[in-house]
């Protein structure tokens, strides 16, 4: 976020938000292309470009677009899906197939085969069921595909239960156990169409401490040793996930991203030599740490009702349907009233979204100037898990997505109207009277 001391409203990649969210209306999805691209920057600076045989795919699950497809491509980074709708979205941008990585716990038989039909690079293949359908997709089609193995190794991240995914207790991937794992691989060693390229966890999310990758390469290193010595198979690719936090408030204690990717590197050197191994191809998935600080999101306050010796709620146009996360995971955000940038943060109120839920509170206890009907609120870091969670529930329309970069704005999705809410309903003719 950029302050500029010398004007009174925020301003977000040379953007003044009050005019965007005159121009555009509110609530709007404000995303930032200048942040995305310095973080793709980044993570080329701290890890592709410093460290040989690596790759990185951003989690698109986080926010996907075909404007956002395009920038990732732009910047030479792969791209993650999770479901034949993400995958669909990466087609239509015409986003290179080859950089496509395939993931998703029950994939169905359409998705999988619209990914071999597009010559996806990479599939990470979850369980059994899903191997048997992929050898009967490709055998079929007569093509041939790269997958990887998900792999749960057995230890959770300290985040919140829903968003912890590597631990045994996991709906995802294959359970570490030795034996199972011997026999897919065996199987897949065996087979015509398929080549297994290594394996992939996936901790969680939102994560600050590095130690559990370190944890989570011990224990995949000494199964792909296992696999070496047991049936002579040769891990040519790591995928260790995403995960990296960010800060929300000044609660987070976000580190660099080199903070997880040097050990990470590290880590895997240490044993692979231990193992003499060669070091396979390191793969990470950030989505989070890529997108959410390039995303703010738009308000106008409505009614200001104070209740006396208890709170004042401050209500926006907007709330849970645009954003899930404080109802969902109890997640924090900051915020700071886009028209008043530089006066004095003295009062505390709470912002209610306009749900009929109780728990559609957006932000508790917020320090804001004097607030008045119509003022603008931007809440920060909003890029992540919000435009792609958004839901419309109580019929609120979807808010646009304008891309903002360099002090210029484009609208990359249209707000919904009353009439898309309306999109293929049909009422039978019994009823129509
Ligand atoms: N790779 C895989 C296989 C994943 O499942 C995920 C996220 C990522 C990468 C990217 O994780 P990130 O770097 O964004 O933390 N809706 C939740 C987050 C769910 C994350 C699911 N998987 C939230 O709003 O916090």
């Amino acid at each position: 976020m950029n302050k500029q001391d010398n004007m009174e409203n925020m301003i977000f990649s040379g953007c003044d938000t009050v005019e965007l969210a005159k121009k555009y209306g509110t609530p709007l999805y404000v995303v930032s292309e200048d942040i995305i691209r310095e973080r793709c920057m980044k993570i080329k600076d701290v890890f592709l470009n410093k460290y040989p045989n690596t790759m990185a795919a951003y989690a698109s699950k986080a926010f996907l677009t075909m404007a956002m497809c395009k920038i990732i491509e732009n910047e030479g980074l792969n791209l993650d899906v999770v479901s034949g709708g993400e995958l669909y979205t990466a087609i239509k941008a015409g986003f290179p197939m080859g950089r496509i990585i395939f993931h998703g716990n029950n994939k169905s038989w359409d998705e999988l085969l619209l990914a071999v039909e597009h010559n996806v690079g990479r599939i990470i293949v979850d369980n059994l069921y899903e191997l048997e359908m992929l050898e009967e997709i490709t055998s079929r089609q007569n093509k041939d595909i790269n997958i990887l193995f998900r792999v749960a190794p057995g230890i959770g991240g300290n985040t919140h239960d829903y968003i912890s995914t590597g631990q045994k207790d996991s709906k995802f991937g294959i359970p570490l156990d030795p034996s199972v794992i011997k026999d897919i691989v065996n199987r897949t060693i065996n087979s015509n169409n398929i080549r297994l390229l290594g394996f992939h966890f996936h901790l969680g999310s939102q994560l600050f401490e590095n130690q559990i990758y370190v944890n989570a390469i011990e224990i995949i290193t000494k199964l792909m040793n296992y696999l070496k010595e047991e049936l002579d198979f040769k891990t040519l690719e790591l995928n260790v996930g995403g995960g990296f936090g960010i800060g929300y408030t000044d609660k987070d204690t976000p580190k660099p991203i080199e903070y997880f990717t040097d050990i990470i590197m590290e880590t895997v050197k240490l044993q692979c030599d231990k193992y003499k191994m060669p070091i396979p191809t390191i793969i990470i998935e950030p989505g989070r740490w890529i997108i959410a600080e390039a995303g703010i999101t738009l308000y106008t306050i409505g009614v200001i009702k104070e209740i006396p010796g208890i709170r004042t709620y401050a209500s926006i146009d907007g709330g849970l349907p645009d954003n899930p996360r404080p109802a969902l995971y109890q997640a924090e955000y900051d915020a700071v009233v886009a028209n008043k940038i530089n006066q004095k943060a003295d009062k505390v109120v709470t912002i209610a979204g306009k749900c009929c839920e109780t728990g559609d509170i957006l932000i508790w206890d917020l320090k804001t100037p004097d607030l008045e009907p119509g003022d603008i609120l931007a809440v920060l870091n909003t890029g992540a898990y919000n435009f792609s969670m958004a839901s419309n529930y109580n019929r609120l329309p979807r808010p646009a997505v304008v891309l903002v970069s360099n002090g210029s704005s484009e609208i990359i999705v249209e707000r919904q109207t009353y009439d898309d809410l309306l999109r293929g309903e049909k009422i039978p003719s019994y009823l129509r009277g």
